[in-house]
C-alpha cells in the first residue's frame, strides 16, 4: 500500500469516527449515564470474588490463566462465564445484564465495536487514566476502548485478518502466497485439479458480525470505503460494489464452497484444518489450533500465513479485538481493576500469544526479536493490524451492523444484485450515521 493511500485511510477512519461521535453527542441518550459509569463514588479498594464473562474460549487459554490468578489470589477468585462463540449473541447477553443493571458479569470481554454503545448506556465503569495508564499499548486498541476521550475498558487482545495458505501445496506447484484475488484464483486453478474434494477459499459468511468484517475487508481491499473522509457512507461507489461483487462471484463460481454461507470463524477453521480449503481468511487464534499435532489438525506444519489479498495488491484487514471492561454494576471493583491490569500486562500478553496465538496489545512485543523468532507470523500480524480499518464507532452499532449484514447476505444469496444491495445499504447507513 502506498504511503498516500495509508494516510488517506487513516484520515478517513479518524474523520468517520469523529462524525459518528458528533452524531452521538447530539443525541440525548448517548452520553454516559450514572455516577458509577461516570467514575464517581467508586471504591477501588473493594476486593473479593468476581466473575469474568467472554465468548467461548476457542483459543483454549483461559483455564490456565485463571488458575494462575486464582492460585495467587485465594480471596479474590475469578470465575469464568463462557458465553456463545458468536459475537452477536455475546453482545445480546451483555446488553441484557446492562439493561437489568446487573453486576452478574463483573468483568466482560467487550468486542472493539461495542465500546461506544456500552459506554453511552452507562454499562461500563469509566477507568481513571491515572490508575489505568495506556502507555505502550497499540493506539488503535486504546482508541477502541475509549469513548469521548475517556477510557471505558482496557485493551485485552487485538485482532487482524490473515490469509492462511497450504504451504505444502503451493510449494509443490512452485507458487508464492497470492497478493491479489486474481493470483489466489490462479493458484487454485493450478492446485485444485490435483486435490480431490478441496475448494479454493473461505472467510466467514454466516449472517453475523463476522460477515460485516469480511465484507468491509472486501470493500476496503477493492479501493472502496464504507465511510468517506467526511464521515458519509460510500458503499454505493463503484469500488465498494466491486468488493461485494468479488464475494458474490466467489459463491457463483464455486471459488467459495456453497456450505461456507453458514460458516463463522470456527466452521471455516475446521474446514481448513480438515484439508477442505486451500486458502482461509481468519484471525490469528487459528494459527495455534491449526498447528496442533494431536491429530485435531491435518495441516499442522503444512501451512503459512500472509496478508489477505486485495483487488490490485495486498488487502486491508478489518480491525478486530477485545477490550476488558468492568461492569458499572459490579461488586469488588478493586479486584476487577487489578485483574484487568494483570491481563494487559506483558507477562499475560505473552501467555496469550504463546498458548493461543492471540494478537498482543503491547506495541513493543511486535518488535521483540526473540518473539519474532519464536512466532514467525508476528510481523505479518503486526502489519495487518497497523493497516487495519476500524468499523464505525457508533452508539447504534447494532443497527449499523445489521444493515450491513442484511444487504450483504441478500447479495450473497442472489436475492439482490450487489449494486442494488449497496444502494439500499447506502440509504440506510446515511440515516443511521447522520
Ligand atoms: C473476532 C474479532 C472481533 C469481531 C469478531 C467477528 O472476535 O476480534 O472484533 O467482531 O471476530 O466475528
Amino acid at each position: 500500500m502506498t504511503h498516500a493511500r495509508t494516510t488517506r485511510r487513516v484520515l478517513a477512519a479518524v474523520a468517520s469516527v469523529g462524525a459518528v461521535l458528533i452524531t452521538a453527542a447530539c443525541s440525548s441518550s448517548s452520553t454516559p449515564t450514572g455516577s458509577a459509569a461516570a467514575g464517581g463514588g467508586v471504591n477501588w479498594d473493594e476486593r473479593g470474588p468476581i466473575t469474568y464473562a467472554q465468548g467461548k474460549d476457542t483459543a483454549g487459554v483461559w483455564a490456565g490463566v485463571l488458575k494462575e490468578w486464582n492460585d495467587a489470589h485465594p480471596n479474590e477468585q475469578v470465575t469464568l462465564i463462557e458465553l456463545s462463540p458468536e459475537a452477536d449473541q455475546q453482545r445480546a447477553d451483555m446488553i441484557k445484564r446492562g439493561q437489568a443493571k446487573s453486576g452478574e458479569f463483573s468483568v466482560m470481554s467487550v468486542d472493539v465495536v461495542w465500546t461506544a454503545e456500552f459506554a453511552a448506556n452507562g454499562w461500563l465503569q469509566e477507568l481513571p487514566k491515572d490508575k489505568f495508564p495506556t502507555d505502550g499499548m497499540l493506539a488503535s486498541a486504546v482508541d477502541a476502548a475509549s469513548y469521548f476521550g475517556k477510557l471505558y475498558a482496557y485493551p485485552q487482545s487485538s485482532d487482524g485478518a490473515l490469509l492462511y495458505y497450504r504451504s505444502d501445496l503451493l510449494d509443490k506447484a512452485g507458487l508464492k502466497p497470492p497478493t491479489t484475488w486474481d493470483e489466489m484464483q490462479a493458484a487454485c486453478d493450478k492446485v485444485l485439479p490435483t486435490q480431490k474434494g478441496m475448494s479454493c477459499y473461505s472467510g466467514q459468511f454466516q449472517k453475523y458480525e463476522g460477515l460485516t468484517c469480511n465484507v468491509a475487508e472486501a470493500v476496503n481491499s477493492a479501493g472502496g470505503e464504507f465511510i468517506t473522509a467526511d464521515g458519509k457512507p460510500a458503499v454505493n461507489s463503484a469500488e465498494a460494489v466491486a468488493g461485494l461483487t468479488w464475494m458474490v462471484d466467489g459463491f457463483k463460481s464455486g471459488m467459495i464452497p456453497k456450505e461456507a454461507i453458514t460458516w463463522k470463524e470456527e466452521e471455516s477453521r475446521q474446514a481448513f484444518q480438515d484439508g477442505k480449503i486451500l486458502f482461509l481468511r481468519n484471525w490469528p487464534y487459528v494459527y495455534n489450533l491449526a498447528s496442533k499435532t494431536d491429530g485435531s489438525s491435518k495441516v499442522a506444519g503444512k501451512f503459512g500465513v500472509s496478508p489477505i489479498p486485495g483487488k490490485t495488491g495486498p488487502g486491508v484487514s478489518t480491525l478486530g479485538g477485545h477490550n476488558i471492561g468492568i461492569s458499572a454494576f459490579a461488586k469488588n471493583k478493586g479486584t476487577a481493576g487489578d485483574f484487568i491490569k494483570w491481563i494487559a500486562s506483558e507477562a499475560q500478553q505473552k501467555t496469550f500469544l504463546q498458548k493461543g496465538s492471540l494478537a498482543p496489545i503491547l506495541e513493543s512485543m511486535y518488535a521483540d526479536a526473540d518473539l519474532n523468532k519464536e512466532f514467525g507470523y508476528l510481523s505479518t500480524l503486526g502489519e495487518s493490524i497497523k493497516n487495519a480499518q476500524a468499523r464505525p464507532k457508533a452508539v447504534r452499532y447494532g443497527d449499523v451492523t445489521s444493515a450491513i449484514q442484511d444487504a450483504t447476505y441478500a447479495a450473497l444469496q442472489g436475492q439482490q444484485t450487489p449494486t442494488d444491495a449497496f444502494n439500499g445499504l447506502q440509504t440506510k447507513l446515511e440515516d443511521l450515521l447522520k
